[in-house]
């Protein structure tokens, strides 16, 4: 009997750039590949989805990314930075609800130096040992992130945003580069730190063949986790008029993904659950095993709009926990509160014949 590309990828976890191709450009294998990927999840998983409480400690940023709502260039917003208490304060209403992660996430701040950072992730360290800190906070030299990760910072997230060249160079200004991005991931990862990379699905001139490049990458980089989420137009930038991405082609990629690589921590994101109300559960059915509610105090959240509509601007993160819980159990997974395994994808499970 012939094994379909779905088995194939199951099995292989790698198929063809042609096949990938023809998976992506159609919606005929979906039925099949949710299934698969929900059998691979569960293996590895079980019906177990982990949170990780997300700290937007800042939307002050020096970088003017085309497609970004916090770009310096968007003058119509009004900025604000967390103080050292007000984010050790959401570490602690954080900790009572059963967050085990804290997910420092901001612009690239000046205002932040190293040892700024540096101080902060110390005083979390020391106050939660068994708390995983993860870091998000941008491109930065190999010193700073060592430091970072002495003070105790054991995770980082940057995602790649496009691993095509010509690509990358469309979404961001001349000042920025893919290499110095993929740069950063490779020192990060030979640092210690587990590393989250990823990108937006749809954003605007994406082909088929940047989405191809961008799994090629990530089955290079091997990293932890892989966040995903659809780009959507934010009003007060360049993309303004460009069309979001498609919620199909998202999900689609979350179980092509999980397929690829099984041990993956893939979250379920906040765009995901803006693209529709009903976002973030289809994410999970599709594969995806983590969710990352905010923390940050409710008067703020809503000038952290990467995108316009951003979801849970107005819920205090106990309201969102419980939200969270019912949104995970109406799927048929639970919300597990340990820290959550890490394993580098393909470490401890190799592809069977990978090209
Ligand atoms: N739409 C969707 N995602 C976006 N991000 C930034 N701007 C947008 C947008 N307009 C994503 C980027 C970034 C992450 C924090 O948010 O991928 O890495
Ligand atoms: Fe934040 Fe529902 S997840 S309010």
């Amino acid at each position: 009997m012939m094994t379909s590309i779905i088995e194939q990828l199951h099995e292989n976890r790698d198929i063809s750039d042609a096949d990938l191709k023809l998976l992506i450009e159609t919606n005929r294998y979906d039925r099949e590949l949710f299934q698969h990927a929900d059998i691979v999840r569960k293996e590895y998983y079980g019906t177990d989805v982990y949170i990780r409480g997300l700290i937007e400690f800042t939307n002050y940023c020096k970088n003017d990314c085309f497609y970004c709502g916090i770009r310096r260039s968007n003058h119509n917003l009004e900025r604000y930075r967390l103080s050292q208490d007000e984010i050790l304060s959401c570490c602690e209403n954080g900790y009572k609800l059963g967050y085990r992660t804290f997910v420092l996430q901001g612009g690239e701040d000046p205002f932040y130096t190293d040892e700024r950072i540096y101080e902060i992730v110390s005083e979390i360290r020391q106050k939660y040992a068994d708390c995983a800190i993860t870091l998000s906070i941008g491109e930065k030299p190999y010193e700073s992130y060592e430091a970072f990760f002495r003070a105790g910072a054991n995770r980082y997230l940057l995602r790649h945003e496009t691993a095509d060249m010509e690509h990358y160079t469309k979404l961001h200004p001349a000042e920025m580069s893919l290499e110095h991005r993929k740069n950063c991931l490779k020192n990060l990862k030979k640092i210690g730190y587990q590393v989250g990379s990823g990108f937006m699905v749809g954003s605007p001139f994406q082909t088929t063949e940047c989405l191809i490049e961008d799994l090629r990458f990530l089955q290079q980089l091997e990293p932890a986790m892989i966040g995903i989420g659809p780009f959507i137009a934010h009003r007060e930038t360049p993309f303004n008029r460009f069309k979001n991405g498609n919620l199909q082609l998202t999900l689609r990629l979350i179980g092509l993904l999980r397929l690829m690589f099984p041990y993956a921590l893939i979250p379920s994101t906040t765009a995901l659950g803006t693209a529709d109300p009903q976002g973030r559960e289809m994410g999970l059915r599709a594969g995806a095993n983590v969710v990352m509610p905010n923390l940050s105090p409710v008067n703020v959240r809503k000038k952290y709009e990467l995108y316009d509509n951003k979801i849970c601007t107005e819920e205090e993160a106990a309201e969102c926990r419980a939200c969270l819980n019912r949104r995970v159990s109406s799927v048929g997974y639970k919300i597990v509160t340990n820290i959550g395994n890490v394993r580098t994808l393909r470490e401890q499970h190799p592809p069977k014949n990978s090209k």
